[in-house]
């Protein structure tokens, strides 16, 4: 069982999300949906994340998943090694 998540892309994800309507953010890495939850965390101890969007528009997802604001990117992937 895996403790530490996997880098799924050193980069954020923008989707255009809607107001008032959730989503589940993937806080494993394994999903093959990033940024968000397919289900692949089954085989580990971390299940997703829901948010709702306060507005509709484009967010920035964190996909490195090493974020202090989760969903969202906090720029963290910047600080991680090659
Ligand atoms: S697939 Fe990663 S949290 Fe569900």
């Amino acid at each position: 069982m895996s403790e530490t998540p996997e880098i799924a892309a050193k980069e954020p994800i923008k989707v255009d999300v809607e107001e008032g309507k959730t989503y589940f953010w993937c806080t494993c890495g394994q999903s093959k949906r990033q940024p968000f939850c397919d289900g692949s965390h089954q085989t580990t101890s971390f299940t997703p994340l829901p948010w709702t969007a306060t507005k509709t528009g484009p967010a920035f997802f964190c996909a490195c998943k090493q974020t202090a604001k989760s969903p969202l990117c906090d720029g963290s992937h910047a600080r991680l090694a090659d």
